[in-house]
């Protein structure tokens, strides 16, 4: 969702925040804009609908010279995409300027205000409502930039990441935030300022999270303060960034998408690394290590997460019932915060997401926690909000990922998962000593596996040319696969537009059955040895309509490779393992499909990499 940049310091300001810019389109947006200070302090904005390549061109001419500057990136909520709505907005003065990732939920009555005192507003942005509302504040009580920002936001409610940068205190940038993610770099007498640390880890390793209701005052003689919005000052933690440039790059590969799914046999044994050792049999999760014992004893596990990591819940249930006989409830962040949910202290909730920024998701660990329940995370951004606010958890040591559709993001997620289901039910003996082994050698070469798969790409991409006009897609699966039906659909959908719907293969018969007809593609992913012949129904009832089979299989399972339109053999596994192997055919398709329907893979339409609002 929205992006956020600012600089200031003694370096050219403009290509700072353009590269930065470029560095944040990842996480989805529809408009651009930036605004700086001129060396007689007079501010200029310049903003476009489009991509920031519209912006550069509105441009013209890069300005020089210049030492403060912020710019934005949009995604809409209040107010179509347009170059009016996007930001930078201005203050009715034209001497203050916000940039502002989140939701003003008051902001109508504030506007209705400001309107009673002679305030006209161009834009329909609840931005323009805080850049009026700083600007009442400092003339009304005589106050500094940082002060009247503080007293604003005092009166605000709702989710912000801010900027404010104004002509009247050409020397300093005002942030702060309050439930989207706002990051500090600090440089040599430089401070930058960012929704998150991908424009920052080329200038500077040393940053500050801001944490919610906190305001910084950065400014250009090297010095910055931090305060809390009741006034209270606090001592910055600086950390150092563990992001190296190049993860940021494409590296040879035409989209980041088909490089991080090229890199999951990396991304999966990162995420175990140090954290299974196959010599002496043993998982060790360092991160939740004092929360085993209450893991253990938990009389419920409550798995909460968004989307794709929603499906790696999933996942995760089939596991820790399976193998660790511990119960689990699998939720929606978003209905699980609205439905009034029964939380009880022993209860262990588990949150997954790989922003570790989703509103939704950080909402209902607030309300757990207030609940008294353990709350434990599993996130793939070091440092994100997720992180900080659950009681302990674990990384997934996957690197940034920036193409929107989640891939490595998610089978790292699924590795964590098993690595923990697996740690839980060896301490408790739910699992035989055989199993045990017997699994984790075959955890250790799933890497392998994966590069096998990877392999058969030029065969998907022929069934993908097959299909790529097809109107809708129809994804079956059963037990641990179930999952991996639903992930497979949504990879289709988000990048290739075409509708597809995942389901419990047994569910067919009770409604999407009639779907099926000659034009209707189903995927199958029949991996499953437990379920094999109850799927070989299934496929002779979607074969009995005419319906075109595409499945997944193990090698050497002949008899649905023979009964399948187009079948994609996939290395043999361990059933509780097999997710790790049959989502990787099912994102190469939606890939290919949606590169053959000339659509951005990398950034589809309407779609944010971090959702950092409702
Ligand atoms: C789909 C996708 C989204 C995210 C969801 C949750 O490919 O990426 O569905 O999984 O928005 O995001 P996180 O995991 O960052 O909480």
């Amino acid at each position: 969702m929205c992006g956020i940049v600012g600089y200031i310091g003694t370096k050219e300001a403009i290509p700072i925040i353009l590269n930065g810019l470029r560095r944040l389109e990842y996480r989805g947006y529809d408009s651009a804009g930036i605004a700086y200070l001129n060396g007689d302090n007079t501010l200029k904005v310049f903003k476009k609908k489009g991509k920031v390549n519209e912006l550069v061109k509105h441009l013209k001419n890069i300005p020089t010279n210049i030492h403060i500057a912020i710019g934005h990136t949009r995604w809409a909520t209040h107010g179509a995409p347009n170059d009016i709505n996007a930001h930078p907005q201005l203050s009715a003065s034209g001497k203050i300027t916000v940039i502002h990732n989140g939701i003003i939920e008051n902001y109508s009555i504030i506007k209705e205000a400001l309107i009673k005192q002679g305030y006209n507003f161009v834009s329909e942005t609840d931005t323009e409502v805080i850049a009026n509302l700083i600007e009442e504040i400092q003339s009304r009580d005589g106050v500094i930039l940082s002060e009247a920002v503080r007293l604003a936001l005092n009166e605000v409610i709702g989710a912000y990441a801010i900027v404010v940068m104004s002509s009247d205190f050409p020397d300093e940038l005002i942030a702060a935030r309050k439930s989207s993610p706002l990051v500090i770099g600090i440089g040599e007498n430089e401070f930058f300022l960012a929704s998150d640390a991908t424009p920052i880890v080329e200038h500077t390793k040393n940053v500050v999270y801001l944490n919610d209701e906190e305001i910084v005052s950065v400014k250009n003689d090297g010095t910055f303060l931090i305060k809390t919005i009741e006034n209270k000052i606090k001592t910055p933690f600086i950390e150092e960034l563990q992001m190296e440039l190049e993860m940021l790059e494409r590296g040879g590969y035409d989209y980041f998408m088909l490089k991080e799914i090229y890199e999951q046999p990396t991304t999966v044994k990162d995420s175990m690394r140090g954290r299974l050792n196959l010599e002496k049999g043993t998982i060790s999760l360092g991160g939740i290590k004092d929360y085993e014992h209450k893991l253990m004893n938990a009389p419920r596990i409550i798995l909460l997460a968004c989307g794709t990591s929603w499906h790696a819940a999933l996942i995760g249930e089939y596991l820790f019932e399976d193998l660790a006989r511990i119960p689990v409830e699998v939720d929606y962040a978003s209905e699980f915060r609205y439905r009034n949910p029964i939380i009880k202290e022993e209860d262990v909730v588990i949150a997954i997401s790989q922003s570790g920024e989703t509103l939704d998701t950080m909402a209902a660990i607030e309300l757990a926690k207030s609940k008294g329940a353990t709350v434990l995370g599993i996130c793939n951004v070091v440092g994100s909000t997720i992180s900080r606010i659950t009681d302990a958890g674990c990384y997934t040591h996957a690197g940034p990922e920036i193409g929107v559709a989640s891939t490595k993001a998610f089978t790292a997620q699924v590795t964590i998962l098993t690595l923990m289901a697996l740690l839980l039910a060896r301490k408790k003996g739910t699992i035989t000593d055989t199993h045990y082994h017997q699994i984790l050698i075959e955890l250790d070469k799933i890497p392998a596996k994966i590069e096998a798969v990877l392999k058969i790409s030029k065969q998907i991409e022929k069934i993908a040319a097959e299909f790529k006009d097809a109107r809708n897609f129809l994804y079956l699966g059963r037990a641990y696969n179930f999952p991996i039906a639903l992930e497979g659909a949504l990879k289709l959908k988000e990048i290739s537009y075409i509708h597809a719907e995942g389901y419990p293969a047994a569910e067919m018969k009770h409604g999407p059955i009639a779907l099926i007809d000659e034009e209707m593609p189903v995927v199958v992913i029949a991996t499953n040895q437990s379920a094999y012949e109850k799927i070989t129904n299934n496929i002779m009832e979607v074969k009995a309509r005419r319906g075109k089979i595409i499945a997944i299989v193990a090698e050497g399972n002949g008899k649905i490779k023979e009964l399948a339109d187009y079948a994609i053999e996939i290395p043999e596994t361990e059933e509780i393992l097999s997710p790790l192997l049959s989502i990787i055919p099912l994102q190469i398709l939606a890939y290919h499909i949606a590169l053959m329907r000339g659509c951005n893979v990398d950034q589809p339409r309407n779609l944010a990499k971090s959702v950092t609002v409702e």
